[in-house]
Parts: C-alpha cells; sequence; structure tokens
C-alpha cells in the first residue's frame, strides 16, 4: 500500500554532502567559521526532512551542536545525516560532519562537529502537517531513536520549566 504515512526506515532519506572549504568560508583565525558548519548541517538535515515526509519542513530547534575540532582552508567537508525520531509533524534529524584534507587521500576523514535537528513538516499555510513514522531497522537506529527520545523528553521538560518560571514572575 503507498499511504504518503507509510512508514519509513532511517535509510530512506539519508543524505551526504560534501564541499570544498575555500577562504571565503574562513573566519579571522584562518579556520572555517562555525556557521558555515551548521548552515552546511541544516541543509542537509533540510534535505533529509524533505524526503521522509514527501515535503516542505522548517527548522524549528537546533540543540546538541559540537564543534570537536577546527576545520581548515581546503579541506573536503562531508555531511551525513538521517532521521533519528519521528513524531507528529515533528522529526529529528542527527547529522555528523567530518573533514578531510583537500590533497591527501592517506588521511581518513576526522569527525569535527555533530549536531540535532528538530525540523517540522508545513502545509502550504505554513501548519505543521502528519509525517510517516520511523521504523528503525539496525541496533544503530534503535540506539539513535533511543536518544533522540531522551533528547525530545528534556527539551520538552525544559520548555516548560522555563514557561511555568515566567508565569511566576511579578
Ligand atoms: C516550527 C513551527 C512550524 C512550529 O509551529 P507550532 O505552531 O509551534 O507547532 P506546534 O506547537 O503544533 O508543534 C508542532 C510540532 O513541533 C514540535 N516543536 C515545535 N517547536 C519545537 C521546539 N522548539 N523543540 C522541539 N520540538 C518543537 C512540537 O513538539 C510538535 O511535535 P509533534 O507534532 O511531532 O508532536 C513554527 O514555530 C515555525 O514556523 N517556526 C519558524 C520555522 C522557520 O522559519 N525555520 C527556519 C529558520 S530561519
Amino acid at each position: 500500500m503507498g499511504s504518503h504515512l507509510t512508514p519509513r526506515p532511517p535509510s530512506y532519506a539519508r543524505v551526504s554532502l560534501a564541499v570544498m572549504m575555500t577562504g571565503r568560508e574562513a573566519n579571522l583565525l584562518g579556520n572555517i567559521h562555525g556557521g558555515e558548519i551548521v548552515k552546511l548541517a541544516d541543509s542537509t538535515a533540510g534535505a533529509i526532512a524533505q524526503r521522509h515526509t514527501d515535503g516542505p519542513a522548517v527548522t524549528a530547534a537546533l540543540d546538541e551542536m559540537v564543534f570537536l575540532r577546527p576545520v581548515a582552508v581546503g579541506d573536503i567537508v562531508r555531511t551525513i545525516g538521517q532521521v533519528n525520531w519521528a513524531g507528529r509533524s515533528s522529526m529529528e534529524i542527527g547529522v555528523r560532519v567530518e573533514a578531510q584534507p583537500w590533497n591527501d587521500p592517506s588521511e581518513s576523514g576526522l569527525h569535527v562537529a555533530s549536531a540535532s535537528f528538530v525540523f517540522v513538516a508545513i502545509d502550504a499555510d505554513g501548519r505543521p502537517r502528519p509525517i510517516p513514522s520511523l521504523s528503525p531497522e539496525t541496533p544503530e537506529d534503535h540506539r539513535r531513536l533511543r536518544e533522540a527520545e531522551i533528547r525530545r523528553a528534556n527539551r520538552l521538560a525544559r520548555k516548560s520549566e522555563i514557561e511555568a518560571g515566567r508565569l511566576e514572575l511579578p
């Protein structure tokens, strides 16, 4: 049956992007600006969200963005991402970023950053729309799902605690 809400495995929407970093993306220290890495990871996650949900989706939140090592001008930066968790209209997408010197194939890609994005699928009026659920296949998929559920619970708890605190303000 080909319903557009048929559950999909993470492998269905997996996306990888690769870009060579140039001086245009450098910061004042001569390394690559962190915002460039965020943009690349966000673009990767956007393509994944579009594929998983067959339509438009927007970035709702970004957390757990960690920068592990600097990226140099001339590095080939590669992202790889997949849906970790899917709810009613929102999904968590994990993106891993690796870098490899453009001219040295003996160097394997180094893990330079990772991030968790929340994307929300929207309809033509910009309102959240239902999305296919996630059907994890591998032990790794199940691990990502379990960890994404912990992050979602923390996000929601943090949000409601902050909102409750604001209500108590004079
Ligand atoms: C994202 C957006 C569509 C959510 O709209 P909303 O009216 O708040 O939607 P809801 O409260 O019904 O929440 C919809 C879903 O998003 C989730 N969600 C919304 N904000 C969230 C956040 N900050 N963190 C985690 N999840 C979030 C909700 O938990 C819900 O998930 P579910 O449907 O899977 O249960 C809306 O806030 C928006 O358009 N934001 C701007 C997005 C954008 O332009 N991004 C580009 C960056 S410039």
